[in-house]
């Protein structure tokens, strides 16, 4: 091997070491570039006599030509392992199995709001939702509070950044009681003229908001409000009902109903309604579940009806505190956590 096959090889020697494509450019810059080797050759050419010159000349071209392909060779093959790896990175593996879709399920409270509509659409009663966000007026003011009930402190009620045409703030609903205004209105309106006026019998579910978080309270729970007016429905009528949705709810007779005399703003009398069951796991203690109370004759007149005809009772109940009772969770804030490993015990 002569000493230009000798500088070939160790081009191409340098080349293969070479695994980036920069490594590889310092690399050709030893050989090709200005102070590389072959530049260097070439420079000693100008000291040779004329006729050496050309076959000299011509013996380091081919040489420059050798290191020249061996670059090529390698920057194809530097480009070819880099596009290998990157088909290896993004490839597809068709055989994996796929992911699944999974099936969704309904959550405890829906479930226990489509229960209780259930067994109250099968005595008769409407159901029917309103606005979650609500004036002032039907969530106090219709509903008999006076204008100092603690019940519209800030320290109860979410206010919303908006005012209705009398200038007072809008609220989110504390409570579902405004739906016994909005439907029992729109009732008057649509038999106003006819008697004996058709009852009205109507449940209103839905989200209710208060300034309050703790295990057994959240800023946002659900209630089920009840309304039955007629010409002479009484609270023998609300305790009939009431201990028949009891017994069906939790598909029991073992159980016992109290009404424990209250107070509401717009009950009169009023009622806290407790029950007890005889056997299970809840046996021997009483557990309250609503609010209740012979609507007010100003309640009444608010609805745009005559209280000397219209009489009738109202509640209310916690929905997510029945669906604790019945699925025995000690935790409201489980309900609201969305902890797949607690809804999937449901469905
Ligand atoms: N609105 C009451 C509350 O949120 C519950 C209630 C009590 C509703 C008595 C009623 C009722 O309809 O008659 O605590």
């Amino acid at each position: 091997m002569n000493e230009l096959d000798q500088l070939v090889a160790a081009a191409q020697a340098d080349f293969d070491t070479a695994h980036t494509p920069a490594e590889l450019e310092n690399a050709k810059a030893r050989f090709l570039g200005r102070a590389g080797r072959v530049t260097e050759l070439l420079k000693t050419l100008g000291a040779l006599p004329v006729e050496q010159k050309k076959a000299r000349g011509a013996e380091i071209n081919q040489a420059k030509a050798g290191i020249e392909s061996a670059l090529q060779a390698r920057r194809e093959a530097l480009a070819r392992a880099e596009l290998d790896a990157q088909l290896r990175a993004e490839a597809l593996d068709v055989t994996l199995p796929g992911r699944g879709r999974g099936t969704g399920g309904m959550h405890p409270v829906s479930r226990t709001i489509e229960r209780i509509e259930a067994i109250f659409a099968s005595m008769g009663f409407d159901v029917a939702e309103g606005p979650e966000i609500e004036t002032d007026w039907m969530s106090f003011t219709a509903l008999n509070n006076p204008e100092n009930h603690p019940a519209r402190s800030m320290q109860d009620t979410f206010y919303v950044d908006m005012q209705d045409a009398q200038g007072r703030w809008l609220n989110l609903r504390p409570h579902t009681s405004p739906m016994q205004v909005r439907y029992a209105k729109a009732h008057a309106a649509k038999y106003a003229g006819v008697h004996p006026m058709p009852e009205l019998r109507v449940l209103a579910p839905g989200r209710v908001y208060r300034v309050d978080s703790d295990a057994t309270h959240s800023p946002m729970f659900h209630q089920c409000e009840g309304l039955w007016i007629g010409e002479n429905i009484s609270f023998k009528d609300l305790k009939v009902v009431f201990s028949d949705f009891i017994g069906r709810f939790f598909e029991t007779d073992d159980f016992d109903v109290r009404f424990r005399p209250s107070f509401f703003p717009f009950t009169e009398p009023s009622a806290e309604i407790d029950i007890r069951f005889g056997s299970g796991p809840l046996a021997g203690r009483w557990l309250e579940v609503a609010g209740s109370g012979q609507v007010h004759p100003s309640v009444v007149r608010n609805y745009d009806l005559d209280p000397e005809t219209c009489i009738g009772f109202a509640f209310g109940m916690g929905a997510d505190r029945l669906a604790m009772l019945r699925y025995g969770i000690d935790d409201l804030r489980l309900m609201f956590d969305g902890d797949l490993r607690f809804l999937r015990q449901f469905n």
